[in-house]
């Protein structure tokens, strides 16, 4: 325990050993932050703990420092047993108003003998009450089932574990005074406003019908309706976001961040942590590594025809490792006071757009090797551009992204390389 304090105090991650949340919790212990995950390991794998636990280890020990503790819970977040846990990590102390006869109201002679030789105090003495703290004090939300394609066969699986799951979780939290909360959303809550072809603000999305007037002095109507997102899995985004922002606006004593990252990609420069989901993976640098690995013959690339420079879509690729800072610095920015309201969206995104093709280039730059493409049509649900507008983040949470898509694609190789056939290209011409 830093410090050697007696009760530290800890940030609770939950979903904290998948992609996004394995690099997070590693930057927190960089950050002398003490950890508790809770991950059910639905799309993650416990040898992820031992790699994050390694690379604290390695960091402190050059530093001639102890580690920052680390726990991890294999349980689902909807399970009951979440209450007992979060009882675990509270103190509990007994506090007794002081009774009117020690404050001298009463002369101590008014407590009464009684026939069984018990005394009594007087009426008013006042109860002592148990008093609970939580050693928790933030809890950042990764948790949720990610794959749109599913989510589009098996809508009640995602609004249950991604809207029903955190309903019931802050809930609890609220019960027991844990009320910082940092939630993992998704530019998917621009839906096909997106398309609009220049970088997307915060105010594009708000969560309930309101106008906002945008630079050009026009009066816009900012939200674009859940059904104009374009899956369940975006949908269970904007609800979210929409349930949290009415809990802050019911209690402000809430501090709640909701962070829209764009298209994260890359891995720890390590090579030690990076995305290795039990799920078929479905993302663009995720697939052509699977094509590098020679698992898939070849990279569908979806749409040539967007209105884009080389007619492949535009995505703001954001490096994991910027992306997990980014949660660090909105945990710094509430503690600090710098967030002024009890409910903000934050874009975590570069700025800067790249090609499908761009990248599929500087994955074969950097690899040195072929990735066979095959052109297909659009894929359904794909917009042509996405790119986040980073001001407010830069403004308020004093945080910019800093890696370039040749810093990932580095990283990713580096992830990737070892299972990947030792000479030669990667294979093709094989049946797809
Ligand atoms: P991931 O699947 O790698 O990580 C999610 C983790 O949560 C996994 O380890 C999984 O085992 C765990 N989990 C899922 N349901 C759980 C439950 N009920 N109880 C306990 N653990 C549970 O996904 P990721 O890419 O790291 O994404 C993290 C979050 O960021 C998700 O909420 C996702 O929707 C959001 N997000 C991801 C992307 C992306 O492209 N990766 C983009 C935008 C938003
Ligand atoms: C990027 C571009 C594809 C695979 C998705 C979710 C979004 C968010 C991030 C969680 C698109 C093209 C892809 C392939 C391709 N997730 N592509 N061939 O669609 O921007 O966002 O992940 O919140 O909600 O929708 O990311 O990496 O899937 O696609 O040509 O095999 O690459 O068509 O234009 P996307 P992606």
């Amino acid at each position: 325990d830093i410090g050697g304090d007696a009760s530290p105090s800890f940030i609770m991650v939950v979903g904290g050993l998948g992609y996004i949340g394995s690099h997070t919790v590693l930057e927190l212990m960089r950050a002398n932050y003490n950890v508790l995950i809770i991950d059910d390991l639905s799309n993650s794998y416990e040898s992820v703990l031992h790699r994050i636990r390694a690379l604290a280890t390695e960091h402190f020990a050059t530093l001639s420092k102890s580690v920052p503790t680390l726990h991890f819970q294999q349980l689902d977040y909807r399970s009951p047993l979440m209450r007992s846990i979060l009882a675990s990590y509270s103190i509990y102390s007994v506090y007794s108003k002081p009774s009117a006869a020690s404050t001298g109201r009463f002369p101590y002679s008014a407590l009464q003998r009684t026939d069984s030789g018990i005394d009594m105090e007087p009426e008013d003495t006042p109860e002592p009450t148990l008093r609970r703290e939580s050693r928790i004090t933030g809890v950042i939300h990764f948790a949720a089932y990610k794959s749109v394609e599913e989510s589009i066969r098996m809508p009640l699986k995602y609004y249950m574990n991604n809207v029903c799951g955190m309903v019931e979780f802050l809930g609890l939290l609220e019960e027991f005074g844990i009320k910082n909360f940092v939630f993992s959303s998704s530019a998917t809550v621009y839906g096909e406003g997106a398309n609009c072809g220049v970088p997307l603000r915060e105010e594009l999305c708000v969560h309930h019908p309101e106008t906002f007037c945008d630079d050009d002095g026009f009066e816009r109507q900012a939200v674009p309706g859940v059904m104009g997102l374009t899956s369940p899995y975006g949908r269970s985004k904007f609800m979210c976001e929409s349930i949290l922002a009415d809990i802050a606006r019911s209690d402000p004593s809430w501090s709640i961040t909701a962070l829209r990252y764009f298209n994260p990609v890359g891995c720890h420069e390590s090579g030690l942590l990076g995305e290795d989901p039990r799920q078929k993976p479905s993302n663009l640098i995720p697939v052509i590594a699977t094509v590098l690995t020679g698992t898939k013959p070849v990279l569908d690339i979806f749409g040539t025809d967007w209105n884009t420079p080389d007619g492949t879509a535009v995505r703001d690729f954001i490096h994991v490792v910027d992306l997990a800072q980014g949660h660090i610095a909105a945990l710094a920015a509430s503690a600090a006071g710098r967030i002024k309201s009890s409910f903000r969206t934050y874009n975590l995104g570069t700025g800067r757009g790249h090609t499908v093709r761009e990248v599929h280039q500087s994955l074969q730059t950097t690899s040195g090797r072929t990735i066979p493409v095959r052109e297909v049509g659009r894929r359904a649900g794909d917009v042509g551009f996405c790119v986040a507008e980073v001001r407010r983040a830069e403004n308020e949470l004093a945080w910019r992204a800093k890696k370039t898509l040749k810093d990932c694609s580095v990283d990713v190789w580096n992830f990737t390389k070892g299972q990947c056939p030792t000479t030669g290209e990667v294979p093709d011409g094989m049946e797809y």
